[in-house]
C-alpha cells in the first residue's frame, strides 16, 4: 500500500524519469535515511532534490562529485538554503552501490 502511494505521488510530480526506477529510488532514499533532511520538491534541512538536479544539469563530472559528497559529507554549496548546515557522511553506512543509485535518482529529477 505504501509503495503504491509513493508511486502515485511520483506519477503526479515527475515528468521525465521512468516511474519504476523513480519509485525504487525514493524507496532507497527512505531506507537510507535521506528523507529525514531532503524531499524532492521542497527544502527540508537540505536542499530540494529537484533544485539539486536543476543546478547541476549541465555540469561535467557532477555525478562523481555528488557521489563523493554523499560518501564523505560536506557543506558550502547550499549555504543560502541551509544556513550552513552540513550534509552528513553516508559511507560506509550506505553501500557505494546504493549511493550511486541515489545520486542517479537525484540527477534524473
Ligand atoms: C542530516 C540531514 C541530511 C541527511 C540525512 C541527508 N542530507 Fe543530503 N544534504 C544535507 C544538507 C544540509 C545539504 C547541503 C550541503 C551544502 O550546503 O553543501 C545536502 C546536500 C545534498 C546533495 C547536494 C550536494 C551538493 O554538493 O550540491 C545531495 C546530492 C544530497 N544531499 C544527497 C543526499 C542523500 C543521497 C542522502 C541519503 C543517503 C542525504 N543527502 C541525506 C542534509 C542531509
Amino acid at each position: 500500500m505504501k509503495k503504491l502511494a509513493i508511486g502515485l505521488l511520483l506519477a503526479g510530480s515527475m515528468t521525465s524519469a521512468p516511474l519504476v526506477f523513480s519509485a525504487e529510488g525514493l524507496e532507497l532514499a527512505k531506507k537510507s535515511g535521506c528523507l529525514a533532511c531532503h524531499s524532492i520538491e521542497k527544502k527540508v534541512v537540505g536542499p530540494a532534490w529537484k533544485d539539486v538536479a536543476a543546478r547541476y544539469k549541465d555540469e561535467d563530472g557532477i555525478r562523481d562529485k555528488l557521489i563523493a559528497k554523499v560518501k564523505k559529507g560536506g557543506k558550502g554549496n547550499w549555504t543560502e538554503v541551509t544556513k550552513g548546515i552540513p550534509m552528513p557522511p553516508y559511507s560506509p553506512r550506505v553501500k557505494d552501490e546504493n549511493i550511486e543509485k541515489l545520486v542517479d535518482f537525484v540527477l534524473a529529477l
